[in-house]
């Protein structure tokens, strides 16, 4: 399946000079959503994971239905101060200034293996941290899976020694 064809491009958003990859028409194709969920599934089998992290917002979208067709649970990561119980902080660099991530410090018990799910990696940082959090709950990143690569920025390079699942490149 051509993913290319069902994922629009903004020029320009959210500011200038970004070309902005929209899954929202691939999410709203019933063939294209079943492919992509379909090949997310065969490849993260092989990684063994227990739980599948998605990452606020976007990585929500592929991330819950995955682990529901994987058979595992799932835990979010999200923006600073939204989720209610005890957490775990991960910082990131922006293009100005930093972000910062958190998950739940009883999301997953330790020592299990975490698949981490986001629509797209740009320059990876989002995915790094997100690596960071689940080291710090004691367990291990079994893989990473994207929808869309933006190849030119480099961001597996950022990531840690794993597995990387992405299914269109850039
Ligand atoms: C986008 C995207 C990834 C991240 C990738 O999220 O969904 O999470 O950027 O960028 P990076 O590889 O350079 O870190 P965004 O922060 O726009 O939030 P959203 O999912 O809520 O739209
Ligand atoms: N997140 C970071 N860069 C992006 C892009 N070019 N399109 C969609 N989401 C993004």
């Amino acid at each position: 399946m051509d993913l290319k064809k069902l994922i629009r491009e903004i020029p320009d958003f959210p500011q200038p000079g970004i070309l902005f990859r929209d899954i929202t028409t691939l999410l709203a194709n019933p063939e294209g959503l079943k492919y992509v969920l379909n090949t997310l599934t065969r490849q993260c089998e092989a990684l063994r994971p227990d739980y599948v992290v998605g990452i606020e917002s976007r990585g929500f979208m592929f991330g819950m239905p995955l682990a529901y067709t994987l058979g595992i649970g799932f835990a979010p990561v999200r923006k600073p101060g939204k989720l209610p119980a005890a957490v775990h902080c991960a910082e990131y660099e922006l293009e100005y200034g930093t972000d910062r991530l958190e998950v739940h410090r009883d999301a997953f018990p330790a020592g299990s293996r975490i698949v981490i799910v986001d629509d797209l990696i740009a320059t990876g940082g989002t995915a790094a941290a997100t690596a960071n959090l689940i080291e710090k709950t004691g367990c291990t990143v079994a893989g990473f899976a994207f929808v869309v690569e933006l190849t030119d920025l480099g961001g597996r390079q950022k990531l840690p020694d794993a597995p990387i699942v992405t299914l269109v490149q850039y």
